[in-house]
């Protein structure tokens, strides 16, 4: 799909870039490695890789230090063997809607 869009110059959105929480999403034990690996919580892993991979993110949250925190996530970089290694948790089908 991302690809589709950028041939018309349309700028793909994450508007749930944690799944709302779903499946689990804060204690998956790969996502818990790489936190630890960078120093960085699990919200601010996912949303740096859906910047690094281009997507604009608009992730939500009621709590004053997790907003900051998911502003946080400019002072790191995934490694591509790491970008890699989380496209490996798409099972092709959406937790929220599915296309
Ligand atoms: N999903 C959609 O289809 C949709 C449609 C239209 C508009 N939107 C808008 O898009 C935004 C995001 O949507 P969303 O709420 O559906 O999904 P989301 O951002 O994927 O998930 C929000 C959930 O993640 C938790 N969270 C946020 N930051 C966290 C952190 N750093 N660590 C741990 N937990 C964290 C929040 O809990 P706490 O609040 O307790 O931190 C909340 O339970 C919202 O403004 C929403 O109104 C979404």
């Amino acid at each position: 799909m991302q690809k589709a869009l950028k041939s018309q110059d349309i700028q793909l959105e994450s508007w749930a870039p944690f799944a709302q929480g779903k499946n689990n999403l804060f204690n998956n034990e790969l996502l818990k490695a790489l936190s630890g690996k960078y120093n960085k919580s699990i919200a601010q892993v996912v949303l740096r890789w859906l910047i690094q991979k281009g997507v604009v993110v608009i992730p939500k949250s009621e709590n004053m230090k997790r907003i900051s925190e998911n502003f946080n996530v400019f002072d790191f970089e995934l490694s591509a063997d790491d970008m890699a290694t989380i496209k490996s948790l798409d099972k092709g089908i959406g937790l929220i809607y599915s296309v």
